[in-house]
């Protein structure tokens, strides 16, 4: 079978064949490619063991400040040599003449033995007929030279001295044909690119499934017009709990089902005002003793409920659609459909005309976005809404109707103490139950198990 080349490929190859060892830069003036299909054209080769590619690094020469002034007028010690030719001079002088020089030039001079200096008057000693460093200077001139043509001695003597030369580093690329390269025949390899032939499978970086969910959910809801809204993922039992109207004997309050940070009570955890109208609600409603102390206990947030209903106390607004997203803790028994820590999304809409009938318009639109047509309510039970609803949504894979968001209108027992006038419609529901319909998976579990085989051959348009 013949080989199949790219059209970029053949036209390396064969520029290769007649000049076997080449630069990317030749490459592209004997192929006419740009420097991008030069660059692509070469990987693949190198991929498919057709080409070889040497790196190697070579140095650079030119002259610095100092080297083009010595080049003009000769290195300090020379012009200090030169003023001495026609017999010794006094050190004035000569430190007027040469200026900033005179210093290098004297320190060299002497401890070469160039001069001798015995009372303030400089003379010659054995002055060099050739100083160490004025042949390269004149071959750099002010051009450029390279590595090869150069007396490394000479070269060294000037390099350590400030600004005399600059050396650049010139990084080339060498290509060359591999022996099996050599071989191919182009005329006989067809021209058409074999969209069937078999590549290397290759496990790049990517995000998981589970946070391609989490961005896409957030996503919709900023482009349905909310705004993200964050909180702590640990609360006082006042926000998780007491401002929702949820009793403080309820049981969902109970240590197997609350995560509560053992024996921490937060200090602060409302103004006193919100304080005392939530615990006249909790008294005059549900009639049993409010205790300030389990209002204070810190939780896991057992849901993001919490984040709305204080961004609600804290900002009183006549209108609003903003949303939350983020981990929640329940402490249950871990199965396909339950994990003790999962991600929720949350979102309210506040507005004097808000009905049930657009709460529910919004949970269609969102669940037509995410792509799940199959979906019907059901009437439940919050401590803090009136009406609650629930969406029940059918997974195929589990051939079932399985709960998904909690909703309602939150209670006048929960909005009035808290100063919030206008009607708010709340929702909220756990986004791994999406993501395992997104996915079509049995198993929640499995969004945490690291299964490489299936985190890798998880599709990411679905
Ligand atoms: N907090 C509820 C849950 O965790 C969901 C919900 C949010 C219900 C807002 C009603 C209103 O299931």
């Amino acid at each position: 079978m013949s080989q199949v080349f790219h059209d970029i490929e053949k036209k390396i190859i064969a520029s290769l064949k007649d000049n076997s060892k080449q630069t990317p830069e030749t490459l592209e003036e004997s192929t006419k490619l740009s420097p991008d299909q030069i660059r692509r054209g070469i990987e693949w080769l190198k991929l498919k063991d057709l080409a070889i590619v040497d790196e190697s690094k070579k140095s650079v020469y030119s002259l610095g400040k100092n080297g083009i002034e010595s080049l003009q007028k000769g290195l300090p010690e020379r012009r200090l040599l030169d003023l001495l030719k026609d017999g010794p001079r006094n050190l004035s002088d000569l430190q007027k003449e040469l200026g900033a020089v005179f210093g290098p030039a004297m320190g060299l001079s002497k401890k070469n033995n160039w001069i001798e200096a015995p009372s303030g008057q400089i003379s010659l000693k054995n002055p060099p007929s050739e100083i160490p460093g004025e042949k390269i200077l004149s071959q750099i001139g002010s051009g450029k030279v390279s590595e090869r043509n150069i007396d490394k001695n000479d070269l060294l003597v000037l390099l350590k001295r400030p600004d005399f030369i600059i050396e650049d580093v010139i990084k080339t690329k060498e290509i060359s044909l591999t022996d099996s390269a050599k071989s191919i025949n182009l005329s006989e390899s067809s021209g058409a690119i074999d969209v069937e032939a078999k590549v290397p499978e290759v496990f790049v970086a990517r995000t998981h499934p589970l946070k391609d969910t989490i961005d896409e959910i957030r996503e919709i809801f900023v482009t349905l017009g909310f705004s993200e809204i964050i909180g702590n993922i640990t609360q006082s039992s006042f926000w998780n709990f007491d401002a929702l109207f949820t009793p403080q004997d309820h049981p969902a309050r109970e240590l197997q089902d609350t995560f509560y940070l053992d024996g921490v009570m937060a200090k602060k955890i409302a103004t006193p005002e919100q304080i005392r109208k939530v615990s006249a609600s909790h008294k005059k409603n549900w009639r049993y003793y409010w205790d300030i102390n389990e209002a204070r206990k810190m939780v896991l947030r057992t849901h993001t409920t919490c984040v709305t209903i204080k961004h609600l106390a804290e900002n009183k607004p006549d209108e609003a659609r903003v949303f939350s997203l983020g981990r929640v803790f329940r402490n249950e028994k871990v199965s396909y459909k339950h994990l003790i820590e999962f991600n929720q999304i949350e979102g309210v809409v506040v507005g004097k005309n808000a009905t049930l009938r657009d709460l529910m318009g919004i949970q269609r639109e969102f669940y037509k976005r995410i792509g799940i047509t199959k979906i019907k309510f059901w009437p439940t039970f919050f401590p803090y809404t009136e009406p609650s609803l629930q969406t029940m949504v059918y997974n195929e894979r589990l051939g079932k109707w399985v709960e998904l968001f909690g909703m309602g209108i939150f209670r006048p027992e929960v909005t009035k103490p808290l100063g919030i006038t206008k009607p708010v419609l709340a929702w909220g529901g756990g986004i791994e139950r999406i993501a395992m319909l997104k996915y079509d998976l049995d198993d929640v579990r499995e969004f945490y198990n690291n299964n490489l085989s299936w985190l890798r051959s998880a599709t990411k348009c679905q």
